[in-house]
């Protein structure tokens, strides 16, 4: 009996598929609807998710020795832990024994992690300490037991601000070279130091995660989906740009009425301090996907951070995290203008939940019809952006 060939992205995907996304944008069509599916989702599992830098935690979650925070991106269970040097390390959250997940939630100060089902023990460095029994009722060694190669496996970790990425194969370029280019698009912009952890928030949208990160990639359906953020808007000057194939930028200058950057809508009128610098140039807001699954959004005197976590073919976690300069952070006369916040932009991500299930059903039959999708050249640049970058990658696995 000769085993199954395992699937590639040339099963999916056609010559004629992969030569319909690269077409220029408005003659262009997305991908068919069968990379929504569950058969795509495990090869991505496979081809796309350990092989690049992604976006999966926050530091701030994990802020003293001894904590750990498990994650979970596309079915790899990652643990989050800071060592007693300070240090982030993340390593795969699964037993060397028989593979239960070592930590099932996050806690605090701790000097080592038991595994709930035979208490191996593991310390914050990933190395197994302890094995309760291992030989007997008052055994806790055993001599015919080989226990090398029994440590927690390490992943390659790397943080930027607050967000945690890691390199699940290890195979990567350097974190620096991929990080570059998103501190370029800023830098001429803001002064993102100063910015401390405030409030944050989650959602869940039921559908692909692709279709979650489509509703964040385009200001095409502002104006439709979520009206409130242009309201008083006279002039919306908006810009978008894809970077390297790893991040997709869109912003705008939003000028309200009289007073620019007054907007009532999502903050601009509350009194932060300013993390935009002085001399910055137009556009003074901007959406940042950083992809595959993080964004940042930067405001004139706030920012937000979100991951998408893909949580199976047809399920994505949304966290979003807000951040505010120095003592603004926490200061209680500052609470009701961050609750505020907080409140506008749950609205908007309530807003995106049927785009998110519709769009996700749709794909599962609209191939049988023969029905593409389509793009605009002067909004969607970035989401052809995205589908391009993901099947770059798993071509070259
Ligand atoms: S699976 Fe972890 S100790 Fe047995
Ligand atoms: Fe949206």
């Amino acid at each position: 009996m000769t085993a199954a060939r395992a699937s590639t992205i040339a099963d999916f995907l056609s010559a004629e598929d992969l030569a319909a996304l690269d077409r220029p944008v408005g003659q262009a069509l997305g991908l068919p609807g069968r990379v929504f599916g569950a058969e795509f989702y495990a090869l991505e599992q496979r081809d796309y998710f350990p092989r690049i830098w992604c976006p999966v935690g926050f530091a701030s979650d994990i802020p003293e020795p001894g904590d750990a925070h498990p994650v979970e991106i596309a079915g790899w269970p990652i643990l989050f832990v800071r060592g007693a040097d300070r240090k982030i390390r993340a390593f795969l959250n699964v037993c060397r024994h028989r593979a239960m997940r070592v930590v099932t939630e996050p806690c605090k100060g701790r000097a080592h992690f038991a595994c709930g089902w035979h208490s191996w023990t593991y310390d914050l460095e990933g190395k197994l300490i302890a094995t309760p029994k291992i030989g007997g009722e008052r055994a806790h060694r055993d001599p015919a037991f080989d226990a090398r190669d029994t440590d927690l496996k390490p992943v390659h970790v790397a943080q930027w601000l607050d967000m945690l990425f890691v390199n699940i194969d290890g195979k990567a370029p350097p974190f620096e070279e991929h990080i570059a280019p998103l501190d370029r698009l800023l830098e001429p912009y803001y002064d993102l130091s100063p910015l401390v952890r405030a409030e944050s928030w989650s959602t869940v949208y039921e559908g692909n995660w692709k279709v979650a990160v489509e509703t964040v990639l385009d200001e095409y359906h502002i104006p439709f989906a979520h009206p409130q953020l242009i309201q008083g808007v006279r002039q919306n000057n908006h810009t978008n740009a894809c970077v390297d194939g790893l991040y997709v930028m869109t912003s705008n200058a939003r000028i309200y009425g009289d007073t620019r950057e007054s907007g009532k809508a999502m903050g601009y009128h509350h009194n932060f301090p300013r993390i935009l610098k002085a001399d910055a140039p137009e556009p003074r807001s901007h959406f940042v996907t950083i992809l595959p699954v993080g964004a940042i959004q930067t405001r004139p005197n706030h920012a937000l951070m979100g991951l998408f976590l893909p949580d199976g073919p047809d399920r994505t976690n949304i966290t979003f995290v807000h951040y505010y300069p120095g003592d603004s952070a926490h200061d209680p006369a500052l609470a009701q203008a961050r609750e505020e916040s907080v409140v506008s932009w749950k609205e908007v991500f309530a807003q995106d939940v049927p785009f998110a299930i519709y769009v996700h059903k749709n794909h599962q039959i609209r191939d049988a019809a023969g029905i593409g999708t389509r793009m605009t050249p002067v909004w969607e640049n970035g989401v052809a952006c995205f589908y391009r970058s993901l099947v770059n990658t798993m071509r070259a696995a």
